[in-house]
Protein backbone atom coordinates (compact mmCIF):
# COMPACT_ATOMS: atom_id res chain seq x y z
CA UNK A 1 0.00 0.00 0.00
CA UNK A 2 1.10 3.53 -0.83
CA UNK A 3 0.88 6.32 1.36
CA UNK A 4 1.10 9.48 1.82
CA UNK A 5 -0.09 12.55 4.47
CA UNK A 6 -1.17 15.65 3.10
CA UNK A 7 -1.21 18.92 4.87
CA UNK A 8 -3.97 21.25 4.37
CA UNK A 9 -2.82 23.07 1.08
CA UNK A 10 -2.45 19.56 -0.39
CA UNK A 11 1.82 19.21 0.16
CA UNK A 12 2.85 16.53 1.13
CA UNK A 13 4.19 16.10 4.93
CA UNK A 14 4.80 12.84 4.77
CA UNK A 15 4.88 9.39 2.66
CA UNK A 16 6.14 6.08 2.54
CA UNK A 17 8.67 4.45 1.25
CA UNK A 18 6.77 2.10 -1.12
CA UNK A 19 5.17 5.01 -2.95
CA UNK A 20 8.56 6.69 -3.54
CA UNK A 21 9.61 3.65 -4.86
CA UNK A 22 6.51 3.39 -6.81
CA UNK A 23 6.79 7.29 -8.13
CA UNK A 24 10.74 6.54 -8.39
CA UNK A 25 11.31 10.24 -6.88
CA UNK A 26 13.18 10.76 -3.62
CA UNK A 27 11.68 11.32 -0.30
CA UNK A 28 13.26 15.05 -0.62
CA UNK A 29 11.38 15.74 -3.66
CA UNK A 30 8.13 14.63 -2.48
CA UNK A 31 8.07 16.22 0.62
CA UNK A 32 6.37 19.70 0.85
CA UNK A 33 5.29 18.80 -3.14
CA UNK A 34 1.62 18.91 -4.60
CA UNK A 35 0.14 15.84 -4.42
CA UNK A 36 -2.27 16.27 -7.32
CA UNK A 37 0.15 16.95 -9.68
CA UNK A 38 1.52 12.79 -9.49
CA UNK A 39 -2.21 11.80 -10.41
CA UNK A 40 -3.87 11.86 -13.81
CA UNK A 41 -6.53 13.98 -12.73
CA UNK A 42 -5.54 16.45 -10.69
CA UNK A 43 -9.39 17.75 -9.72
CA UNK A 44 -10.61 13.82 -7.98
CA UNK A 45 -7.99 14.87 -5.04
CA UNK A 46 -9.07 18.62 -5.16
CA UNK A 47 -12.42 17.56 -4.90
CA UNK A 48 -11.77 15.08 -2.19
CA UNK A 49 -9.80 17.28 -0.03
CA UNK A 50 -12.29 20.01 -0.32
CA UNK A 51 -15.08 17.38 0.68
CA UNK A 52 -13.39 16.16 3.73
CA UNK A 53 -11.86 19.55 4.90
CA UNK A 54 -15.51 20.65 4.70
CA UNK A 55 -16.95 17.71 6.57
CA UNK A 56 -19.09 16.46 3.64
CA UNK A 57 -17.76 12.78 4.18
CA UNK A 58 -15.61 10.84 6.14
CA UNK A 59 -13.60 8.71 3.83
CA UNK A 60 -13.44 9.12 -0.09
CA UNK A 61 -12.85 5.93 -2.32
CA UNK A 62 -12.48 6.77 -5.81
CA UNK A 63 -10.21 4.66 -9.12
CA UNK A 64 -7.42 7.02 -10.09
CA UNK A 65 -4.33 6.54 -11.68
CA UNK A 66 -0.77 7.68 -10.77
CA UNK A 67 1.13 9.92 -12.64
CA UNK A 68 4.74 8.93 -12.65
CA UNK A 69 7.81 10.76 -14.26
CA UNK A 70 9.68 7.78 -15.23
CA UNK A 71 7.67 4.91 -16.28
CA UNK A 72 3.89 4.58 -17.50
CA UNK A 73 1.15 5.44 -15.47
CA UNK A 74 -0.05 3.27 -12.59
CA UNK A 75 -3.93 2.56 -12.13
CA UNK A 76 -4.95 2.88 -8.00
CA UNK A 77 -7.66 2.66 -5.94
CA UNK A 78 -7.53 5.48 -3.96
CA UNK A 79 -9.04 6.35 -0.68
CA UNK A 80 -8.88 9.76 1.21
CA UNK A 81 -9.64 10.02 4.87
CA UNK A 82 -9.04 12.97 7.76
CA UNK A 83 -5.49 12.94 8.90
CA UNK A 84 -3.90 13.25 12.39
CA UNK A 85 -4.42 16.94 12.85
CA UNK A 86 -7.28 19.31 11.36
CA UNK A 87 -7.21 19.85 7.48
CA UNK A 88 -5.19 17.16 7.31
CA UNK A 89 -5.79 14.09 5.11
CA UNK A 90 -4.16 10.78 4.57
CA UNK A 91 -4.63 9.64 0.75
CA UNK A 92 -4.01 5.50 0.91
CA UNK A 93 -3.53 3.76 -2.93
CA UNK A 94 -3.58 0.23 -3.93
CA UNK A 95 -2.25 -0.39 -7.40
CA UNK A 96 -5.23 -2.37 -8.89
CA UNK A 97 -2.54 -4.72 -10.69
CA UNK A 98 -1.55 -5.91 -7.57
CA UNK A 99 -5.03 -6.13 -6.66
CA UNK A 100 -6.48 -8.05 -9.81
CA UNK A 101 -3.38 -10.28 -9.38
CA UNK A 102 -4.46 -11.45 -5.55
CA UNK A 103 -8.00 -11.60 -6.48
CA UNK A 104 -6.82 -13.82 -9.59
CA UNK A 105 -4.98 -15.78 -7.19
CA UNK A 106 -7.54 -16.08 -4.73
CA UNK A 107 -9.99 -17.51 -6.96
CA UNK A 108 -7.94 -20.29 -8.64
CA UNK A 109 -6.82 -21.26 -5.35
CA UNK A 110 -10.85 -21.80 -4.03
CA UNK A 111 -11.58 -23.61 -7.34
CA UNK A 112 -8.36 -25.44 -6.96
CA UNK A 113 -9.57 -26.80 -3.41
CA UNK A 114 -13.40 -27.59 -4.91
CA UNK A 115 -11.63 -30.04 -7.39
CA UNK A 116 -9.67 -31.18 -4.34
CA UNK A 117 -12.27 -32.14 -2.85
CA UNK A 118 -14.22 -33.12 -5.59
CA UNK A 119 -11.71 -35.89 -6.69
CA UNK A 120 -11.12 -36.93 -2.91
CA UNK A 121 -14.85 -37.68 -2.49
CA UNK A 122 -14.75 -39.22 -5.64
CA UNK A 123 -11.62 -41.33 -4.64
CA UNK A 124 -13.28 -42.69 -1.40
CA UNK A 125 -16.23 -43.89 -3.56
CA UNK A 126 -13.95 -45.65 -5.88
CA UNK A 127 -11.91 -47.24 -3.27
CA UNK A 128 -14.56 -49.02 -1.27
CA UNK A 129 -15.80 -51.28 -3.90
CA UNK A 130 -12.21 -51.97 -5.59
CA UNK A 131 -11.49 -54.54 -2.83
CA UNK A 132 -14.50 -56.53 -3.47
CA UNK A 133 -13.49 -56.28 -7.19
CA UNK A 134 -10.45 -57.47 -6.58
CA UNK A 135 -11.75 -60.50 -4.33
CA UNK A 136 -13.99 -61.74 -6.61
CA UNK A 137 -11.78 -61.55 -9.20
CA UNK A 138 -9.78 -63.87 -7.14
CA UNK A 139 -11.77 -66.47 -6.98
CA UNK A 140 -13.20 -66.64 -10.12
CA UNK A 141 -9.32 -66.89 -11.55
CA UNK A 142 -9.14 -70.06 -8.87
CA UNK A 143 -12.20 -71.64 -10.44
CA UNK A 144 -11.73 -71.01 -13.81
CA UNK A 145 -11.79 -74.78 -15.81
CA UNK A 146 -9.67 -72.93 -18.78
CA UNK A 147 -6.11 -71.17 -18.64
CA UNK A 148 -7.38 -69.22 -21.20
CA UNK A 149 -9.72 -67.32 -19.61
CA UNK A 150 -7.25 -66.60 -16.88
CA UNK A 151 -6.02 -63.65 -19.13
CA UNK A 152 -9.30 -61.75 -18.38
CA UNK A 153 -9.28 -62.01 -14.68
CA UNK A 154 -5.71 -60.87 -14.83
CA UNK A 155 -6.48 -58.11 -16.92
CA UNK A 156 -9.15 -57.40 -14.04
CA UNK A 157 -6.71 -57.72 -11.52
CA UNK A 158 -4.16 -55.84 -13.32
CA UNK A 159 -6.41 -52.51 -14.08
CA UNK A 160 -7.76 -53.14 -10.12
CA UNK A 161 -4.61 -52.57 -8.69
CA UNK A 162 -3.70 -49.63 -11.02
CA UNK A 163 -6.77 -47.97 -9.90
CA UNK A 164 -6.01 -49.07 -6.37
CA UNK A 165 -2.62 -47.15 -6.46
CA UNK A 166 -4.53 -44.05 -7.98
CA UNK A 167 -7.01 -44.14 -5.56
CA UNK A 168 -3.97 -44.05 -2.62
CA UNK A 169 -2.10 -41.30 -4.10
CA UNK A 170 -5.44 -39.09 -4.76
CA UNK A 171 -6.39 -39.85 -0.56
CA UNK A 172 -2.05 -39.59 0.22
CA UNK A 173 -2.01 -36.01 1.86
CA UNK A 174 -4.38 -37.00 4.46
CA UNK A 175 -3.19 -40.01 5.64
CA UNK A 176 0.49 -39.09 7.12
CA UNK A 177 -0.27 -37.62 10.53
CA UNK A 178 2.18 -34.35 10.94
CA UNK A 179 5.07 -33.81 12.57
CA UNK A 180 6.40 -30.64 12.99
CA UNK A 181 9.73 -29.38 13.70
CA UNK A 182 12.51 -27.05 13.28
CA UNK A 183 13.08 -27.23 9.11
CA UNK A 184 16.60 -26.58 7.77
CA UNK A 185 15.92 -25.76 4.10
CA UNK A 186 18.60 -27.08 2.69
CA UNK A 187 18.62 -30.28 4.25
CA UNK A 188 15.63 -30.94 2.75
CA UNK A 189 17.37 -28.99 -0.57
CA UNK A 190 19.97 -31.55 -0.45
CA UNK A 191 18.07 -35.09 0.33
CA UNK A 192 16.03 -34.19 -3.24
CA UNK A 193 18.82 -33.39 -5.04
CA UNK A 194 20.08 -36.57 -3.77
CA UNK A 195 17.22 -38.37 -4.75
CA UNK A 196 16.70 -36.98 -8.16
CA UNK A 197 19.96 -37.42 -9.04
CA UNK A 198 20.27 -41.09 -8.33
CA UNK A 199 17.18 -41.18 -10.99
CA UNK A 200 19.05 -39.22 -13.26
CA UNK A 201 22.92 -40.53 -13.01
CA UNK A 202 23.55 -38.90 -16.53
CA UNK A 203 23.07 -35.47 -18.01
CA UNK A 204 21.64 -34.19 -15.07
CA UNK A 205 23.19 -31.09 -13.43
CA UNK A 206 21.81 -29.86 -10.25
CA UNK A 207 22.97 -26.58 -9.51
CA UNK A 208 22.70 -24.87 -5.66
CA UNK A 209 22.42 -21.60 -4.88
CA UNK A 210 21.91 -21.11 -1.53
CA UNK A 211 21.11 -18.00 0.90
CA UNK A 212 23.06 -20.58 3.83
CA UNK A 213 22.01 -17.42 6.20
CA UNK A 214 18.30 -18.64 6.55
CA UNK A 215 17.57 -19.39 10.03
CA UNK A 216 15.45 -22.86 10.42
CA UNK A 217 11.80 -22.86 11.12
CA UNK A 218 8.79 -24.59 11.98
CA UNK A 219 7.42 -27.15 9.82
CA UNK A 220 7.04 -30.75 8.37
CA UNK A 221 10.07 -31.47 7.18
CA UNK A 222 8.93 -34.60 5.18
CA UNK A 223 5.81 -32.60 3.74
CA UNK A 224 8.30 -30.32 1.94
CA UNK A 225 10.48 -33.19 0.59
CA UNK A 226 7.85 -34.51 -1.15
CA UNK A 227 6.78 -31.37 -2.06
CA UNK A 228 10.19 -29.89 -3.30
CA UNK A 229 10.55 -33.49 -4.83
CA UNK A 230 7.41 -33.21 -7.40
CA UNK A 231 8.48 -29.90 -8.48
CA UNK A 232 12.29 -31.07 -9.18
CA UNK A 233 10.78 -34.64 -10.58
CA UNK A 234 8.67 -32.28 -12.74
CA UNK A 235 11.73 -30.40 -13.70
CA UNK A 236 13.95 -33.50 -14.90
CA UNK A 237 11.49 -35.32 -16.59
CA UNK A 238 11.03 -31.75 -18.86
CA UNK A 239 14.68 -32.00 -18.96
CA UNK A 240 14.30 -35.63 -20.56
CA UNK A 241 14.76 -34.38 -24.26
CA UNK A 242 17.90 -31.94 -23.40
CA UNK A 243 19.17 -35.01 -21.59
CA UNK A 244 18.82 -37.62 -24.66
CA UNK A 245 20.58 -34.99 -27.45
CA UNK A 246 23.09 -34.37 -25.13
CA UNK A 247 22.78 -30.87 -24.12
CA UNK A 248 23.28 -29.18 -20.52
CA UNK A 249 19.97 -29.75 -18.67
CA UNK A 250 20.02 -28.01 -15.69
CA UNK A 251 18.06 -27.21 -12.19
CA UNK A 252 18.92 -24.38 -9.83
CA UNK A 253 17.69 -25.30 -6.42
CA UNK A 254 17.71 -21.30 -5.15
CA UNK A 255 17.23 -20.05 -1.94
CA UNK A 256 16.13 -16.61 -0.35
CA UNK A 257 14.34 -14.47 1.90
CA UNK A 258 11.93 -11.76 0.83
CA UNK A 259 10.74 -8.99 3.65
CA UNK A 260 7.38 -7.65 3.38
CA UNK A 261 5.60 -10.45 1.02
CA UNK A 262 1.55 -10.88 0.96
CA UNK A 263 0.34 -14.18 0.97
CA UNK A 264 -3.09 -14.79 0.79
CA UNK A 265 -5.00 -11.79 2.61
CA UNK A 266 -1.96 -11.58 5.49
CA UNK A 267 1.47 -9.44 5.12
CA UNK A 268 4.47 -11.47 6.05
CA UNK A 269 8.01 -9.84 7.39
CA UNK A 270 9.88 -12.17 6.40
CA UNK A 271 9.33 -15.53 3.68
CA UNK A 272 11.47 -18.35 2.46
CA UNK A 273 11.52 -18.39 -1.44
CA UNK A 274 12.47 -21.66 -2.42
CA UNK A 275 13.15 -21.98 -6.67
CA UNK A 276 13.54 -24.68 -8.57
CA UNK A 277 14.35 -23.07 -12.03
CA UNK A 278 15.15 -25.44 -14.92
CA UNK A 279 16.07 -25.18 -18.30
CA UNK A 280 13.37 -27.26 -20.08
CA UNK A 281 10.84 -26.13 -23.22
CA UNK A 282 8.31 -24.40 -20.30
CA UNK A 283 5.23 -25.54 -19.08
CA UNK A 284 2.65 -26.14 -22.03
CA UNK A 285 0.71 -22.91 -22.67
CA UNK A 286 -2.40 -24.78 -22.59
CA UNK A 287 -1.95 -26.41 -19.40
CA UNK A 288 -0.60 -23.14 -17.27
CA UNK A 289 -3.81 -21.95 -15.30
CA UNK A 290 -4.37 -25.13 -14.29
CA UNK A 291 -1.21 -27.34 -13.59
CA UNK A 292 -2.02 -27.49 -9.85
CA UNK A 293 -5.59 -29.19 -10.24
CA UNK A 294 -5.73 -32.49 -9.92
CA UNK A 295 -5.22 -35.05 -13.16
CA UNK A 296 -4.26 -32.51 -15.35
CA UNK A 297 -1.27 -33.79 -17.04
CA UNK A 298 0.88 -33.36 -20.24
CA UNK A 299 2.75 -35.85 -19.75
CA UNK A 300 2.64 -39.61 -21.09
CA UNK A 301 2.12 -41.61 -17.94
CA UNK A 302 1.70 -38.54 -16.11
CA UNK A 303 -1.05 -38.92 -13.40
CA UNK A 304 -1.06 -34.98 -12.94
CA UNK A 305 -1.20 -35.17 -8.99
CA UNK A 306 2.73 -34.14 -8.18
CA UNK A 307 1.65 -30.74 -8.05
CA UNK A 308 -1.90 -30.85 -6.33
CA UNK A 309 -0.05 -32.86 -3.45
CA UNK A 310 2.83 -30.39 -3.46
CA UNK A 311 0.02 -27.25 -3.48
CA UNK A 312 -1.45 -28.57 -0.55
CA UNK A 313 1.66 -29.41 1.16
CA UNK A 314 3.38 -25.92 1.03
CA UNK A 315 -0.63 -24.67 1.96
CA UNK A 316 -0.33 -26.32 5.10
CA UNK A 317 2.51 -24.49 5.95
CA UNK A 318 0.64 -20.95 5.24
CA UNK A 319 2.29 -20.90 1.75
CA UNK A 320 2.03 -20.79 -1.41
CA UNK A 321 4.00 -21.88 -5.14
CA UNK A 322 4.12 -19.62 -8.06
CA UNK A 323 4.94 -20.47 -11.45
CA UNK A 324 6.51 -18.32 -14.10
CA UNK A 325 7.07 -20.39 -16.97
CA UNK A 326 8.94 -19.82 -20.41
CA UNK A 327 10.89 -21.83 -23.19
CA UNK A 328 14.55 -22.36 -21.84
CA UNK A 329 13.08 -21.11 -18.02
CA UNK A 330 10.69 -22.27 -15.91
CA UNK A 331 10.61 -21.17 -12.46
CA UNK A 332 8.58 -22.65 -9.84
CA UNK A 333 9.22 -20.90 -6.59
CA UNK A 334 7.79 -22.10 -3.25
CA UNK A 335 6.96 -19.36 -0.53
CA UNK A 336 7.21 -19.93 3.31
CA UNK A 337 6.16 -17.19 6.23
CA UNK A 338 8.81 -17.55 8.26
CA UNK A 339 8.54 -16.57 12.03
N1 LIG B 1 9.24 -27.84 -14.93
C1 LIG B 1 8.28 -28.08 -15.81
N2 LIG B 1 8.47 -27.85 -17.14
C2 LIG B 1 7.49 -28.10 -18.02
N3 LIG B 1 6.26 -28.58 -17.72
C3 LIG B 1 6.01 -28.84 -16.44
C4 LIG B 1 6.98 -28.59 -15.42
N4 LIG B 1 6.42 -28.91 -14.24
C5 LIG B 1 5.17 -29.33 -14.51
N5 LIG B 1 4.90 -29.30 -15.81
C6 LIG B 1 3.64 -29.67 -16.49
O1 LIG B 1 2.63 -29.73 -15.50
C7 LIG B 1 1.98 -30.99 -15.56
C8 LIG B 1 1.43 -31.36 -14.20
O2 LIG B 1 2.48 -31.74 -13.31
P1 LIG B 1 2.17 -32.74 -12.12
O3 LIG B 1 3.42 -32.99 -11.38
O4 LIG B 1 1.01 -32.22 -11.36
O5 LIG B 1 1.69 -34.05 -12.85
P2 LIG B 1 2.54 -35.10 -13.69
O6 LIG B 1 4.00 -34.84 -13.53
O7 LIG B 1 2.01 -35.10 -15.06
O8 LIG B 1 2.16 -36.48 -13.00
P3 LIG B 1 2.62 -37.03 -11.56
O9 LIG B 1 3.47 -35.98 -10.93
O10 LIG B 1 1.36 -37.23 -10.81
O11 LIG B 1 3.35 -38.26 -11.85
C9 LIG B 1 3.03 -31.93 -16.10
O12 LIG B 1 2.44 -33.05 -16.71
C10 LIG B 1 3.74 -31.03 -17.12
O13 LIG B 1 3.03 -31.00 -18.33
MG1 LIG C 1 4.83 -34.62 -11.59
Amino acid sequence: MLVALLRPDGTVEFSNAALEHQLGVSRRSLEGATFSHFLTEPALLQTALAAIQGRECETLRCDASLRRPFSAALPVHMQVSPGPRAGEVVVELWPLEQQARQDREERLTEQAQLTKDLVRNLAHEVKNPLGGIRGAAQLLDMELPDPQWKEYTGVILHEVDRLQSLVDRLLAPHRHPRQLGDVNIHEVCERVRALVLAEHPQGLRIVRDYDASIPEFRGDREELIQALLNIVQNAAQALAGRMAAGEDACIVLRTRVARQVTLGRQRHRLVLQLHVIDNGPGVPEALRERIFYPLVSGRDGGTGLGLTLAHTLVQRHHGRIECDSRPGHTDFCILIPMP
